[in-house]
């Protein structure tokens, strides 16, 4: 049985796609234990709370440094004998001490084709607003292992999406959403659960 744990700060469309994916066997053979959130009104809390997963809040500014931080996260983390961490939304940004234990076990969602617009400031409606800004016609969503340099760990599955005339930042963010991230989301944790994906490097092998 994979356990994992989902860090979130919003909404949680993401964190549902991932309940739904276990709750029809799409994931095989997981569950998930712990959903933790540094935001105390986070809707993501309700629809785990409605999933029956146990919930916690971890605020950064419960703590006096964000080393502090990655540590509080990363052992409440270890002592729920999670195997596999899930960045849904979770608009904190994490420090090397979090991974020592979480190496090629942290994956994250990210609105936009990277490298195109991630990195630092890049995240929720900024994304698209840059993309519109950009006049892109195509953007899209990627799912890669998370390192301690912002969205630049090796890319798991990444999925385009047309931007359409007449798209503002909540259209696109919606359709980026239903067409790329509450599918390929739950399908690179599949693949996960499966033992399927192998990271050498920068790249990301899917075995079969
Ligand atoms: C999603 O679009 C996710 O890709 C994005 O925030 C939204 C969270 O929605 N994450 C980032 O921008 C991280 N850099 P959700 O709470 O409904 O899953």
């Amino acid at each position: 049985m994979l356990r994992i744990g989902v860090l979130v700060s919003g909404g949680g469309t993401n964190l549902q796609a991932i309940i739904d994916g276990i709750d029809s066997g799409y994931i095989p053979d997981s569950s998930i234990e712990l959903v933790i959130s540094n935001k105390k009104n986070a809707y993501a809390l309700t629809r785990a709370t409605d999933a029956n997963i146990e919930t916690c809040i971890i605020g950064r500014k419960q703590f006096e440094s964000p080393a502090a931080f990655d540590v509080a996260l990363a052992d409440t983390l270890k002592t729920a004998k999670i195997d596999l961490v899930l960045l849904a939304g979770f608009m904190a940004i994490l420090g090397p001490g979090f991974f020592t234990d979480f190496k090629n076990k942290v994956m994250n969602v990210h609105p936009a084709l990277i490298p195109s617009f991630s990195g630092p400031g890049y995240y929720g409606l900024k994304v698209h607003e840059s993309v519109l800004a950009a006049g892109c016609k195509v953007t899209g969503a990627s799912v890669h292992f998370v390192t301690p340099e912002v969205d630049a760990g090796p890319l798991i599955l990444q999925l385009a999406v047309d931007v359409k005339q007449g798209d503002d930042p909540e259209t696109l963010q919606h359709r980026v959403m239903e067409e790329a991230e509450w599918k390929i989301y739950p399908e690179a944790v599949r693949l996960f659960a499966l033992g399927l994906l192998e990271v050498r490097g920068q790249q990301v092998y899917i075995n079969d």
